[in-house]
């Protein structure tokens, strides 16, 4: 076979080589007939080809081939690395290749829905065009969504996309390193396993299930099958009516289970270490990726130190700021915001857990505190003033968590199955589950969590 190069690793020590791509034609630019342009993407890297007419080389019919490609197309090139003194195009990769061999693999539709070029502008680029009298093409995000196939081209699309990937990899070989089991469990259920409305309900050979809300009753069994410490990536179904900028219907839920020796601090220890780990490696592996988004999105990298806080402490500061919540009430989304601010000011830190919240306001599987069960073994977890993870200690009693079950109003009979297995001898256990969609959004500083699902389900959305 022949030797393929990647677009990214085209550099200046290669010059005068002979190399091999394929990518796709971005842009194609002709000012006469005797020169084209052509910008030909791979993944989140660009390299300018350029084809002149050449006696015995590059005939004037390969210049109009070249010419007449449409954009999109995907396209071999086989070509001569050269260093030109500007390049005119504005590709990432710092050479250019001269144009031997070109063969046009697939050929893309001439109209496209848009131009990945116009779909990879940033703000300031607009503002600019603007200024000098330039108009240039604004893709809106219903658009982009309704075409994804072509909007994932873009290279903050492809760095969104491997950074999502990356934190994943890092959790998984922190939580292995850990003696974490990885787990996976039904996505149709019987019954609900959050509560609340928020259910996509469906037929089950005749009898009424469930898409599970979350892994939360299973990964608990699991504790009771003895597997001491889970975990398990996989998708979450919420049948939300918020239609937010935080809010997916379906998304990928990181769920942690375990076995709690002493106290539930122990399960905020694994929060703090896992996520420490994960920003870092994010950091340290995916900088160009992170360049290339905060290219067309610009963003502060967060800042991130263990941090706890006590529910009550966290409604003070916000007392002090001016800041009133109901009393033993959730936070709204403004006081959030607003506590994150707080605590970065004073702390230096974009990331912390908020602890033992009012248990009336929690699920119905959470440990109320031992010494006043007004409030419970909860926690939440914050990142930039946005809530990226829920957790607890569990109830490993049958007869509390019956009693707590019937008091959230859930009809018991559709979990007997969760609650028999803490009869057989449960040991404590607590866990918590994250979006990772909202790690990803947060961790970039990106104003939308749609942009961070490959193809979104919100309430409006259901295609592609
Ligand atoms: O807070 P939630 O609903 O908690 C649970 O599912 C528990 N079973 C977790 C546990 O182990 N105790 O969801 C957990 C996280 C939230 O913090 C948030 O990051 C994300 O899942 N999340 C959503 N992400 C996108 N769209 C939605 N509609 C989300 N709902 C929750």
């Amino acid at each position: 076979g022949r030797t393929w190069t990647d677009v990214g690793e085209l550099c200046a020590e290669m010059k005068g080589e002979t190399v091999l791509i394929r990518g796709a034609a971005q842009a194609i630019r002709s000012t006469s007939k005797k020169i084209v342009f052509l910008v030909v993407r791979q993944g989140m890297s660009t390299v300018q080809c350029v084809l002149v007419v050449t006696k015995d080389i590059i005939s004037p019919q390969m210049v109009c081939f070249a010419s007449s490609l449409t954009k999109e197309s995907i396209v071999d090139v086989e070509g001569v690395i050269s260093v030109p003194g500007m390049l005119i195009t504005g590709a990432t990769q710092q050479v250019e290749i001269q144009v031997r061999k070109l063969y046009c693999i697939n050929r893309a539709v001439p109209n496209l829905p848009f131009n990945i070029e116009d779909a990879s502008r940033s703000e300031t680029e607009f503002k600019e065009a603007e200024e000098s009298g330039e108009q240039l093409v604004r893709v809106g995000q219903d658009t982009r969504l309704n075409n994804r196939g072509i909007d994932l081209r873009t290279p903050t699309n492809q760095a969104i996309f491997r950074v999502k990937s990356e934190g994943v990899n890092e959790l998984r070989r922190v939580l292995l390193l850990k003696k974490f089991v990885e787990i996976f469990t039904p996505k149709v259920i019987a019954g609900s396993s959050e509560g609340g409305a928020e259910v996509f309900k469906l037929e089950y050979k005749g009898k009424p299930a469930c898409l599970a809300q979350s892994p939360q009753l299973h990964k608990q069994m699991a504790i009771c099958g003895g597997f001491g410490r889970v975990f398990e990536v996989g998708p979450v179904f919420r049948a939300e009516n918020s239609y937010t900028h935080r809010h997916l219907c379906e998304f990928v839920g990181l769920d942690v289970e375990m076995e709690i020796k002493e106290h539930y601090d122990e399960v905020c220890d694994i929060v703090e270490e896992l996520f420490m780990a994960i920003f870092d490696h994010l950091n340290n592996n995916c900088s160009k990726e992170l360049e290339v988004i905060k290219r067309q999105y610009p963003f502060q990298p967060i800042k991130y130190l263990p941090k706890r806080l006590t529910y009550d402490e966290g409604v003070q500061m916000l007392k002090e700021a001016g800041v009133e919540i109901e009393p033993m009430g959730d936070l709204n989304t403004e006081a959030e915001k607003k506590l994150g601010k707080l605590v970065s000011d004073k702390y230096n830190t974009d990331f912390f857990i908020l602890t033992k919240f009012p248990l009336r306001i929690r699920p119905f599987y959470t440990m109320p505190c031992y010494d006043n069960s007004e409030y419970s073994n909860s926690f939440d977890v914050f990142l930039r003033g946005e809530e990226i993870i829920s957790g607890a200690q569990r109830i490993h009693d049958p007869e509390m968590l019956t009693k707590r079950a019937e008091q959230c109003g859930i009809d018991v009979k559709t979990i007997s199955t969760y609650i028999d297995s803490f009869r057989y001898g449960a040991p404590p256990h607590g866990g918590f589950g994250a979006g990772l969609e909202r790690v990803v959004m947060l961790f970039c500083g990106l104003n939308n969590i749609r942009k961070c699902s490959l193809f979104p389900r919100d309430p409006q959305r259901l295609t592609p």
